[in-house]
């Protein structure tokens, strides 16, 4: 269909991944590169975009190129063991001064309301602070570290506390300990354990590379850390496919459900990630990308997105949010990265030994690919431990499938007292029947 602003079908069409993002929470590193490079207003805008549309965000920033160049300014070489600087007085002092300029910048950047910008007309609060929490690296292979560390831990609580009241948080790569000092730290290992801490539904780690690439070249879309862990083992430790493969690994293992590792010298990296069907980069995930599961509450809104427009031609009778809300634990959802893209609903009829299997439906992109023969089959299992003999079901236009699926015609008769009750004789829905063996 030619449409006159290609946009507005562009807006249509990312308006189910704008819902699945709104109310969660994403940790993005962006590297020191990204803003040496002049990439930061751009990330900016887009960090912009994702907080008025209800992303809770924590950015965390890297420092290494720019500490590395006041380094070389001064002629200083720092001692480097197992891919970190040794920080002493010298190069903490650059580290400390590098870091609150970074974080100045970014929160001055985040703060002017522009008309034609993301930020106009609205006022964001940006806070940064001792919101992660350091332990020197200490003695490793008789190398002192001085003030190089690790995260001990990221106050999830503080953190939290400043998401709920509708803040941005910024965290530097930079933690301190309980004796009072401040510790040079990892921007990727921040970004994890941020990540971690708040059980984030994303961490985003924008880097040099487009994420990660097989033997022929092509980009790997979803990786489980044990798939990533040879890449991880062949890796220089200070390169930054350690950092972040390392960073991913963790974070999957501890729960955050998605790391994407996307390079920040594609401008429309970040966004084409988030709003669109197959995304841009390399996706680190413990789970499958796709998970057929019951249905919850919090899926009612996906289920509407999905259901409404083959309500609207007709394939599927209308259903309230009210009835959604009512029913919804009669229904298995297919979760593809937090989108509802397909569902099926068994109904029982109390005495009855039938089922009526209502409600199945894939979303139009997903089509052929078996997602109706999986939902299908998972409501036959239900259906038996409910110890039902048989399942029956109604449909306008999808009969040759059914059939395909075991089913066979019958007449209004077959159908349990209550159902044929409620039997819309104007829409004329042919039943059709399957027996479970
Ligand atoms: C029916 C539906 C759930 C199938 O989803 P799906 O994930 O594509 O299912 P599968 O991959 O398991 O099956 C696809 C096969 O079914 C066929 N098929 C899909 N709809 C069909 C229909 N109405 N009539 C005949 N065949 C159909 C496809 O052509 C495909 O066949 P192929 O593999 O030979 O090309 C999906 O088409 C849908 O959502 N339809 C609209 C809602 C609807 O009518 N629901 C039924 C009423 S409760």
């Amino acid at each position: 269909m030619d449409t006159r602003f290609p946009f507005v079908d562009w807006f249509r069409n990312s308006s189910p991944y704008i819902n699945a993002h709104r109310g969660r929470t994403f940790v993005i590193l962006i590297e020191g590169e990204a803003m040496a490079s002049g990439r930061g207003e751009q990330l900016i805008q887009d960090l912009a975009l994702l907080h008025t549309l209800g992303v809770r965000l924590v950015v965390v920033f890297g420092i290494r190129p720019q500490v590395q160049q006041a380094l070389d300014e001064a002629s200083i070489v720092p001692t480097r063991h197992r891919g970190r600087w040794v920080a002493d007085e010298a190069i903490m002092a650059r580290v400390e001064r590098i870091a609150a300029e970074q974080r100045l910048w970014l929160e001055a950047r985040l703060s002017p309301g522009l008309p034609n910008t993301p930020l106009h007309g609205i006022e964001m609060t940006v806070v940064s602070g001792n919101l992660v929490m350091a332990k020197p690296l200490g003695v490793r292979d008789g190398v002192d570290f001085d003030r190089s560390g690790e995260v001990r831990r990221v106050r999830d609580q503080a953190v939290e506390g400043l998401l709920e009241r509708g803040a941005l948080v910024v965290l530097p790569p930079l933690g301190f300990s309980s004796t009072g000092e401040v510790f040079d730290l990892d921007a990727a290992e921040v970004a994890h354990h941020a990540a971690t801490a708040l059980s984030a539904d994303k961490l985003i780690l924008l880097g040099d590379a487009c994420g990660l690439v097989d033997a022929s070249g092509q980009l790997q879309r979803q990786l489980t850390p044990a798939e990533a862990a040879p890449l991880l083992t062949q890796a220089d430790p200070a390169s930054e496919l350690a950092r972040h493969l390392g960073a991913a690994c963790v974070a999957a293992r501890h729960g955050v459900a998605r790391t994407h590792l996307l390079s920040w010298h594609d401008h429309d990296a970040l966004l084409g990630e988030l709003f669109t069907r197959d995304g841009v980069g390399t996706m680190i995930t413990e789970h499958r990308y796709e998970q057929l599961r019951p249905a919850e509450l919090g899926d009612i809104g996906g289920l509407v997105e999905l259901l409404e427009p083959l309500e609207s031609r007709g394939m599927l009778v209308p259903r309230s949010r009210e009835r959604l809300e009512y029913e919804i634990d009669d229904y298995l959802v297919i979760d593809r990265d937090g989108m509802i893209i397909g569902c099926a609903a068994l109904h029982t009829f109390g005495e009855a030994d039938m089922g009526e299997l209502a409600c199945v439906a894939v979303h139009d992109d997903y089509r052929g690919g078996a997602r109706g023969e999986r939902l299908l089959a998972e409501i036959e299992r239900r259906a038996r431990r409910l110890k039902l003999s048989s399942l029956f079901a109604l449909t306008t236009h999808t009969t040759h499938w059914f059939f395909e699926h075991g089913f066979r015609l019958a007449d209004i008769e077959a159908l349990p007292t209550l159902r044929r009750d409620t039997y819309n004789h104007a829409r004329k829905s042919k039943i059709l029947i399957k027996t479970l063996g």
